[in-house]
């Protein structure tokens, strides 16, 4: 069924309105299909499509068509006695497929529990937490390219994934996700080596964890640190971590001696955006409707009563200062529709 005028509050988890000229639902690819078909699809000029809408901001109403991938399923592919491929539906949310995952003790996206959104939009921004990326357990992508609607499969190595980005990202007018195959190991190793995953499984005395340990501590420590959907309006962490050179980090300790930040290649870093905004005193932070999450400046917040344009205002506030303060040019890390 397509509705016309839908508002899309409730379907957003920044809790902004906006009203999409037309919206359906896709829960397999005849459904998809029959929606590609109509002529409510055809005659809009602009299509978006929406999974968990946990990583998204509307800024104004959205004139054109909005889908939303509902594609179920998790069904296996191929199975040998090292590793299993499943075809999951774009639609699954991603936690669930984490928690049948550890369900079934196998391994490869432990670290990834309690992410919000889809398995959809998992290739889409390339997800990643705690050591580890969507893209080291994706093998390949099915699609819908439009506007010609073809069914197409991508490999790992021609999704060009990259740190919170991918084909996908940077085309998303072209490309309708439906299903991800996955692969994941029955026999694992556990990566531990990003922030308290191994403090906690020594606290807790776990010498030989399961991905379903794994996946507790890091479901705790995400708790404590994000808001839970629903608590506030957000949308993780709002920017990209800026990745800069040496040289220009040394420029920034002469004012900043303690700032944080993790060797790359080449002589450059990635520094905590989180710290950069927690420094310029965001953490908490709030003005009007918005403002900064109290126990993680990197997660912009709104308090449901706003709009996207006042989100938006916030956030380009955010990067000016940056600019000024560390001669950084923040990148958001959500997609902003405009
Ligand atoms: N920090 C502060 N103050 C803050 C927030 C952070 O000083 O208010 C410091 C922390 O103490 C830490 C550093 O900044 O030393 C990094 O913080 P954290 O470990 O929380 O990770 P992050 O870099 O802010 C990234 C991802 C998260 C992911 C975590 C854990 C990006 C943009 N974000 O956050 O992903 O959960 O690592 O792996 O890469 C998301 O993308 O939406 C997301 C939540």
């Amino acid at each position: 069924m397509i509705e016309t005028n839908k508002n899309l509050k409730d379907l957003n988890t920044f809790m902004v309105p906006a009203v999409a000229r037309y919206f359906a639902s896709a829960t397999n690819n005849d459904s998809l299909y029959r929606i590609l078909a109509s002529n409510e699809w055809s005659e809009s000029e602009k299509h978006f499509v929406l999974g968990g809408g946990s990583n998204i901001l509307f800024i104004n109403d959205y004139d054109g068509f909005v889908l939303k991938n509902e594609i179920s399923g998790i069904d296996i592919v191929s199975e040998d006695n090292d590793s299993i491929t499943v075809r999951v539906g774009a639609g699954v949310s991603w936690h669930d497929f984490v928690m049948w995952s550890v369900k079934h003790n196998y391994w490869g996206i432990e670290n990834l529990a309690y992410i919000p959104g889809t398995v959809g939009a998992a290739p889409v921004q390339n997800i990643g937490a705690y050591g580890v990326e969507a893209a080291s357990v994706i093998s390949s992508v099915e699609y819908v390219l439009l506007p010609d609607a073809e069914k197409k499969v991508l490999f790992n190595n021609e999704c060009n994934f990259d740190y919170r980005n991918s084909i996908f990202k940077k085309n998303p007018e072209k490309y309708i996700i439906t299903y991800v195959y996955i692969t994941l190991q029955k026999k694992g190793k556990a990566m531990l080596n990003y922030g308290r995953v191994a403090e906690s499984l020594t606290e807790k005395g776990i010498k030989n964890p399961t991905p379903q340990d794994i996946a507790t501590i890091i479901i705790d420590i995400r708790k404590s640190k994000l808001p839970k959907v629903g608590e506030v309006g957000m949308a993780g962490s709002f920017f990209k971590n800026p990745i800069i050179s040496k040289k220009q980090l040394s420029e920034i300790q002469e004012k900043f001696p303690q700032v944080k930040y993790f060797d790359l290649e080449n002589d450059m870093v990635k520094i905590p955006a989180g710290w950069i905004l927690d420094e310029l005193g965001y953490r908490g932070f709030t003005s009007g409707n918005v403002g900064n999450y109290k126990n993680h400046a990197l997660i912009v917040t709104h308090n449901g009563n706003g709009t996207g344009v006042e989100v938006y205002k916030h956030v380009k506030n955010i990067i000016k200062k940056v600019h000024e303060v560390f001669s950084i040019d923040l990148e958001p890390e959500v997609n902003i529709v405009i």
